[in-house]
């Protein structure tokens, strides 16, 4: 055969060791990418495992306050807190509740840790409802945008006079972003409280085992009428615009593994910082496989999570983020 006329690529000089593998690795992962959900449920006596999400549980105040104490030390600094409350009505109340279950618990983890931790809260209504959408209804079933967001906005307030830094409406109405950020401001919360939007979350199947965990499946139909079609990417991207244009600080897109091209279209337009939501279904899916002997449970989570990253996101939200944090060391 005759010799190339100029040298060949060589790429695999630099895979040949760990070290030099390491030396040249484009994307890195460290606990403080990581973001713990965390569901703390009101009027129980000790935490309750979900089935369906292996390792979490439905917390009390205290064994949450054990459980973030845990993550810190870990270095995980960054808690989403989802609230279950005691009683549930139609308009979802407990939500704005200064005592509510969740403002209880950012007030508590607050003086546990000072500024140590970054107390981001879930501004929603489905785990309020006693329906199980995301927001009032009206007379035909169908979710009112305007008066979920009017009730977000009180929710948002709430969770941000008893300290939480960053406010997360996941709900997907229209102009969620716009109205929480009016109102975080009139109360005089502009320069203390960070809006992180689920500027693109898709209706999706993966949400199963969540819904275990925060009691919030809907009780008749689905979410597809707010929630986006599985099928659209453009519409991904317009989202995310409309949010930065809102006042988004954050934007997040959810699931993460199904929509990696959105992660990256996303943060290429806006340039803000990502979150990706490694969700339940993503995360069961792996412990199930492994339960069964079929992939490696731990170098599957490793490569899963930092694929988000390398997409693109900044920060990664998922129930492994105490187990990949320990792993990194
Ligand atoms: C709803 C909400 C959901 C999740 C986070 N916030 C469920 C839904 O939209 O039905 C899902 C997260 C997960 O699956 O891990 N406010």
């Amino acid at each position: 055969m005759d010799p190339a006329p100029f040298p060949i690529a060589r790429p695999r000089r630099l895979r040949r060791t760990a070290a030099l593998r390491a030396a040249v690795r484009e994307t890195a992962l460290v606990p403080s990418q990581l973001v713990a959900p965390l569901f703390v449920k009101e009027g129980i006596a000790d935490p309750q495992p979900v089935a369906s999400i292996p390792g979490v549980a439905q917390h009390t105040l205290d064994s949450l306050r054990a459980e973030a104490k845990e993550l810190r030390a870990a270095g995980v600094a960054t808690l989403l807190l989802f609230g279950i409350p005691a009683a549930k009505d139609a308009d979802g109340s407990e939500a704005w509740n200064p005592d509510g279950v969740v403002q209880r618990a950012v007030r508590a983890l607050r003086d546990d840790h000072a500024d140590d931790l970054v107390l981001v809260t879930d501004t929603c209504l489905d785990e309020y409802t006693d329906h199980g959408h995301c927001g009032p209804l009206r007379p035909d079933g169908t979710v009112d945008n305007d008066a979920a967001n009017a009730a977000y906005a009180r929710a948002a307030v709430s969770q941000a006079e008893a300290g939480a830094d960053v406010v997360a409406p996941s709900g997907m109405m229209d102009g969620q972003v716009g109205v929480i950020r009016r109102a975080l401001d009139d109360a005089g919360h502009a320069e203390d409280t960070a809006v992180m939007a689920y500027c693109t979350k898709y209706a999706s199947a993966f949400y199963g085992p969540f819904r275990d965990a925060a009691e919030c499946a809907p009780r008749f139909g689905d979410r597809s009428a707010y929630q986006m079609d599985p099928g659209n990417a453009g519409e991904g991207v317009r989202e995310a615009l409309a949010d930065a244009a809102e006042g988004a600080d954050i934007l997040l897109v959810k699931p993460a593994v199904p929509y990696l091209d959105i992660v990256h279209r996303v943060k290429q337009a806006t340039g803000l910082p990502l979150a990706a939501y490694h969700v339940s279904g993503e995360y069961a899916m792996v412990h199930a496989a492994a339960a069964n002997g079929w992939i490696d449970h731990d170098r599957v989570m490793a490569e899963t999570l930092l694929g988000i990253r390398r997409a693109g996101a900044d920060l990664v939200i998922t129930y492994a983020a105490g187990w990949m944090a320990r792993r990194l060391g």
